[in-house]
């Protein structure tokens, strides 16, 4: 059986203490994953403390090649490593594949962002009484950065971090989501074939409260960024004192739908939206607001559509949906299901479950209270309300403390601005899903759906220090 290690100052290392990966699907043990101890945090951390004095002095010529020659070992890569994603996430192959081009894209872009890092001249006579003074900010790098990252995008929402961090020069103690190490430890080859040196990028398995500890309060990490759910995120926020910190949390993404929407056109999408990798995205579509005139035929086709999803194999490239992460996962969502029920919701479709997987699940009757609508379900189930204005529906969308992205379908010019003025959310989607994301716009929540953007350029802003150098120009 594979027997994982960490990955330290460039060298792979073996840990006292393992935990058992089993595959989301099948059950059937994958590895055997080293576990760190906070000792090895610490050394990971003064590790890439020690990388971080030769690394931040590195040209962005030099990173943006790194980066590139990444891109490229990844293209050729894809294949093997969306069967790694199929592995451990029962992440379905064809979602793994569009995976890995995001992938591809984030790293793309961190390349750019490498060579577009740039500061502002400050018109320094300005102020009263100034003159003869040269004054400009640059972007300097913070050091060492932790980032903890979600099952998810094993391989993107990495990105996401290890890119603008080596963008800029920082270097990265990487935890990756317990369920899903082996495509974080890819990245650390594949970081190794392209040049990035040793320390620059430690990686460190495991769990456990000592572990993030640990990488979150040690005195030589400067800033934190983590993706995951809203309750860790805020413990982490309480214990980061004056670092940095992103945090991108989770959400029940709302669509709101107007009548004057071709359905037609837009069911597939949303079927997408909503059910794609079993739900468990944080902007995965989990609240449709339909208008009264085109709910019975919106409802309608959204179910026959959903029934023609493939619930099974993540490795069959004609899989839908597979395996939930874990099967407590489906416990837990049957559960919120069955007390929706009691409640007076009703199963349009779905809500059938083995231990592993649960079928994509259409919910009408709803209320706003019911544990499915106002929180984050990351299962695969979507709730249909009808609304009678758009005003309602505004409403509706923002009662949720959970605002990440939200989408609106509408060919009425003003109410689309209305919606954008109005809603509150990181980001407004107009004609498309909530769960539309590329991986160069900024990405973000508001309320209790995360502190401070991803997407390249602004993560660079946030893992960075914007230094202001001036010159007076004469002794007078
Ligand atoms: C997430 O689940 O936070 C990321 C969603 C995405 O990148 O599409």
């Amino acid at each position: 059986m594979k027997q994982t290690k960490l990955w330290i100052n460039g060298i792979w290392e073996s840990t006292n203490e393992t935990s058992k990966l089993t595959a989301p699907y099948t059950g059937e043990v994958l590895a055997n994953v080293a576990k760190a101890s906070a000792g090895d945090v610490e050394r990971a951390i003064e590790g890439a403390h020690q990388a971080f004095k030769s690394f931040k002095n590195t040209t962005a010529y030099e990173r943006a090649e790194i980066l590139y020659k990444v891109v490229e070992i990844m293209r050729e890569r894809k294949n093997e490593l969306a069967e790694i994603l199929a592995d451990e996430a029962a992440k379905p192959i064809s979602a793994g594949l569009t995976e890995l081009d995001r992938t591809i894209a984030t790293y793309q872009f961190a390349a750019e962002a490498a060579k577009q890092s740039t500061g502002e001249t400050i018109p320094m006579d300005a102020a009263p009484g100034v003159k003869d003074r040269i004054g400009y900010t640059k972007r300097v790098p913070l050091g060492v950065v932790s980032a903890i990252t979600p099952f998810n995008f094993p391989f993107n929402l990495v990105a996401h971090k290890l890119g603008p961090a080596f963008a800029v020069g920082n270097t990265v103690v990487l935890k990756p989501a317990s369920q899903t190490p082996l495509s974080a430890l890819a990245m650390a080859e594949i970081f190794k074939e392209a040049g990035l040196p040793d320390g620059a990028l430690q990686i460190v398995t495991g769990s456990g409260g000592e572990l993030s500890e640990t990488l979150v309060t040690h005195p030589l990490v400067k800033k934190v960024t983590f993706t995951g759910s809203g309750a860790v995120g805020l413990k982490i926020k309480e214990k980061v004192g004056l670092r940095k910190i992103t945090l991108e949390l989770g959400s029940n993404a709302a669509l709101i739908v107007e009548p004057s929407t071709p359905l037609e056109k837009i069911m597939k999408r949303c079927v997408g939206g909503a059910f794609g990798f079993a739900g468990q995205v944080c902007i995965s579509l989990q609240r449709i607001y339909v208008h009264s005139s085109i709910y019975e035929a919106f409802t309608k086709a959204f179910v026959e559509e959903t029934k023609k999803l493939v619930v099974g194999d993540p490795h069959n490239e004609k899989t839908d949906v597979s395996a939930m992460i874990h099967p407590d996962e489906v416990s837990r969502i049957k559960e919120w299901i069955e007390q929706a029920k009691q409640q007076g919701a009703t199963v349009a479709t779905g809500a059938e479950f083995t231990e592993r997987t649960c079928s994509p699940t259409v919910m009408t009757n709803v209320k706003p209270d019911m544990k499915i609508v106002c929180q984050e379900t990351f299962a695969p189930i979507v709730s249909i309300v009808p609304y009678e204005t758009l005003d309602e529906a505004i409403a509706l969308v923002n009662e949720s403390e959970l605002a990440l992205n939200a989408g609106i379908y509408t060919n009425v010019l003003t109410d689309a601005m209305k919606a954008a003025e109005e809603i509150e959310a990181g980001a407004v989607i107009i004609n498309d899903i909530p769960t539309f994301r590329v991986d160069n716009m900024p990405y973000g929540g508001v309320k209790m759906s995360g502190y401070g953007k991803e997407g390249i350029k602004y993560a660079v802003e946030e893992m960075t220090d914007l230094k202001f150098i001036t010159m007076k120009l004469n002794y007078e």
